[in-house]
């Protein structure tokens, strides 16, 4: 019998299962909704299997990403309008934060094969002005660490991770997430783990570690940033902490997550290990299912020195296709199959606005944005959809 989808094939899922019910349930129990024991064990869980020191789990990957920013350039004492590499192809939010922090991004074209940023266009990019290079692990495959880190060593940059795309995957085999300075991970709906709204910033600096932690909370002095800490405290010590529990030492934001994603989010490490494989076999499914079309579709490329974590599941069309991208992007929507384009930056009105005509200078982030979209790889997705999502791209082609 012919499958047909009731619904929307999404480009990511969340179904909250016993695991993260287990959780919540706790929560709703202790009416402990802001940092707290969910919130704590999720960043110690999540900080050990990246094999990094201090994790902080804020509202979003874009404030995990500001306030990295922010607090890099408090320390190092950066000024504004001083200079950020980020590439010319990745979610909007990784230039974003960069703007809002005043600081001016400086873009990078791409790799044609991993879509992250090219290691051998940065050196041209760097001046007397850069102070950090900001490589995005996109789509969920690392980007090539070991050139990156030896420029910023050669050239003392700062690095941030933009992790937002990838989790638990590893570059010749050391975790990402433990190369940059700071790296920032999210957690909203369609990532690799998923609980609602989330972020998650990882360090090895124990200095950045308390800025990072005050900064998400207003800035507040780091004897009191957690509403715990003057439980069993007495005398001159409970005086010290009443006395500076609003003292803020910084200008900082309210960039706090509650106890509910911190437990869903435990929930999701439970299932860590079947998300990671599920993920990989749902891409090795597609990219088997679609060899047939190689001709026409660049699939994805894995790197023998990296894992690929599959956030997604990439495709660029090739000029040999003799169809477009949108009208198999088209094609796929009318049969309920969900895709998102390969996420445009430079083409966007606010950046032609502050830029202006930029793209073209960048003609791999040209291509792929212009001819690359994506599909789901979730771990929620059915062998059924996957069977699916596969004869619709071969009966496309096929017409
Ligand atoms: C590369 C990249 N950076 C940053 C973000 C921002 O994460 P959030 O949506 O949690 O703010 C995303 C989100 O999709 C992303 O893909």
């Amino acid at each position: 019998m012919t499958f047909i989808p009731e619904k929307q094939i999404g480009t990511g899922d969340i179904v909250l299962s016993v695991h993260e019910k287990k959780y919540l349930h706790k929560v709703i129990e202790t009416s402990r909704m802001s940092y707290g024991p969910m919130t704590k064990e999720f960043e110690s869980r999540f900080r050990k299997h990246h094999k990094c020191d201090h994790a902080l789990f804020c509202n979003s990957g874009t404030s995990a990403l500001h306030m990295s920013l922010a607090v890099l350039k408090e320390k190092y004492n950066w000024k504004d309008g001083e200079e950020i590499i980020i590439p010319a192809l990745t979610f909007i939010a990784t230039c974003n934060v960069v703007l809002h922090t005043n600081l001016k991004p400086v873009f990078v074209d791409i790799e044609p094969d991993t879509y992250n940023i090219d290691p051998k266009k940065i050196e041209e990019k760097i001046t007397d002005k850069t102070r950090c290079i900001i490589p995005v692990h996109l789509f969920g495959q690392p980007a090539d660490m070991e050139p990156i880190m030896d420029l910023a060593k050669k050239h003392n940059l700062q690095v941030i991770e933009d992790s937002c795309e990838a989790m638990f995957v590893k570059y010749k085999g050391k975790s990402i997430g433990s190369f940059g300075n700071i790296s920032c991970f999210s957690t909203y709906i369609a990532h690799f783990l998923v609980t609602g709204v989330g972020g998650i910033c990882l360090t090895n600096d124990d200095e950045l570690a308390i800025m990072l932690r005050s900064y998400m909370n207003h800035g507040r002095d780091s004897i009191y940033l957690d509403m715990d800490a003057d439980k069993g405290k007495k005398g001159s010590e409970l005086a010290s902490i009443v006395s500076k529990r609003f003292n803020f030492v910084r200008l900082g934001h309210s960039f706090r997550a509650t106890e509910f994603e911190a437990a869903v989010g435990l929930g999701q490490l439970d299932i860590v290990d079947e998300i990671i494989t599920k993920r990989k076999a749902n891409a090795a499914f597609f990219t088997k299912g679609l060899q047939p079309l190689t001709n026409y579709l660049q699939l994805p490329t894995q790197k023998e020195d990296r894992d690929h974590g599959f956030m997604m599941y990439p495709i660029v069309i090739k000029k040999e296709s003799p169809k477009t991208k949108e009208q198999l992007v088209n094609f796929l929507e009318e049969n309920k199959i969900e895709t998102r384009d390969m996420v445009p930056l430079l083409n966007q009105p606010f950046i032609k606005d502050l830029f202006g005509d930029i793209e073209k200078d960048f003609p791999v982030a040209e291509n792929v944005r212009k001819n690359g979209f994506y599909f789901g790889c979730h771990h929620y997705l059915k062998e059924e959809e996957k069977q699916y999502i596969v004869d619709k791209v071969l009966e496309f082609f096929s017409e």
